[in-house]
């Protein structure tokens, strides 16, 4: 970080489940599927599924709403609003405007960044530099799925691990020494077809055959994302703790990307960190994509568990593929 007088860091934090739940024995009657396979190969015991009038953006502006409100600040305390999403309102104009306009932060310049399952540290780490370099004084950082829209409720494969929701977070400058110690972020391209939606772009643009062979879903190669998954949790965790610059056992909490519960299990093995400082909410959300790791936070703060001075890493992976991660010294009481 460069400044000598203050860091960036997390200031209020609000997260929204949609009340409608899935759970595995509701699957059971949709798809070949069994409670204990979905249970014992993912930890997932049920997941949220948005009401058919809500979007995207309608998750994450209440998600925002109770950031702000968290923080102490209003919509026109606002000066920019990121949402990283996979599952948007609509192609263009960004979820970020939509919300923008939804919470009335009308100083706010907004847009979205699509990093998959990473996305929400991505835009987190991102974010934070506005915040290091002065440009902005405070930020909303949203991460937003409706993933039961984009999900193939006939492929037993996927349709068990999704579930939508949202989290935000209020950046700004806090005390030097607090906040961000660290942030890493990485891409690898060449796995760009382990995990995607095909059509619906410019490559292959909606159309009445993409929609018979289901390409507007998602499509998983899911053993090859579990072995980079469990592979990228653990280095990209180790990354950030080298350069935050302290050692692992200082970490008070892990918040991991909510995708299998084997994954977080496998990483934490590699990490050498004991589960109980991990955090796991996956078997009542299932894989909120960009929205997992907010809400985790959110539901750990509201558990009174986090307290100022806590170090907290964060680490993600998804489609690209792509990871994230970054260590945070808890700035506010
Ligand atoms: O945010 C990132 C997104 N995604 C992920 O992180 C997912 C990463 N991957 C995974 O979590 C796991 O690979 C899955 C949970 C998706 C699958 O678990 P797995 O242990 O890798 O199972 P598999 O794909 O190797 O399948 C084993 C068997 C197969 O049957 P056969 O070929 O051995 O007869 C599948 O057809 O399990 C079958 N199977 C199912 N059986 C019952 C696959 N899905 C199901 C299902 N219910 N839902």
């Amino acid at each position: 970080m460069k400044s000598d007088l203050f860091s960036a860091g997390i200031i209020g934090v609000g997260s929204y489940v949609p009340g409608n739940i899935i759970t595995n024995k509701d699957l059971e009657r949709i798809v070949d599927t069994t409670d204990e396979w979905i249970l014992n190969r993912t930890g997932i015991r049920e997941r949220r599924i948005a009401d058919d009038n809500q979007a995207a953006s309608d998750l994450g502006t209440i998600a925002a709403n109770k950031a702000l409100k968290n923080a102490g600040l209003t919509p026109n305390d606002i000066d920019l609003i990121i949402v990283a999403t996979i599952t948007p309102d609509m192609n263009f104009p960004s979820t970020a405007c939509i919300i923008q306009h939804n919470l009335g932060a009308v100083k706010a310049a907004a847009f979205d960044l699509e990093a998959a399952c990473s996305g929400f540290l991505y835009a987190l780490n991102v974010a934070s530099q506005f915040i290091m370099n002065g440009s902005y004084e405070n930020i909303l950082v949203i991460g937003t799925e409706c993933m039961s829209r984009i999900t193939n409720w006939k492929d037993r494969k996927t349709c068990i691990l999704f579930g939508d929701g949202a989290g935000a977070v209020v950046l700004s400058k806090v005390e030097k020494g607090y906040g961000f110690l660290s942030q890493y972020m990485g891409a690898d391209g060449s796995g760009k077809n382990f995990l995607k939606i095909s059509a619906g772009g410019s490559r292959l643009p909606a159309s009445i055959s993409t929609i018979e062979q289901n390409l507007h879903y998602i499509y998983m190669d899911g053993s090859e994302v579990f072995k980079f998954a469990v592979r990228i949790m653990a280095d990209a965790a180790k990354e950030a703790i080298i350069r935050a610059n302290i050692e692992k056992e200082d970490i008070d909490f892990l918040i991991p990307h909510q995708a299998n519960k084997r994954i977080i299990e496998g990483a934490a093995k590699r990490l050498e960190l004991n589960m109980s400082k991990i955090i796991t909410n996956l078997d009542r959300y299932g894989n909120m994509s960009a929205a997992s790791i907010p809400v985790a936070l959110d539901e750990v703060l509201a558990k009174g568990m986090i307290k100022k001075g806590d170090i907290i890493c964060m680490v993600g992976f998804g489609a690209g593929l792509t990871w994230a991660s970054n260590i945070i010294r808890w700035a506010v009481d």
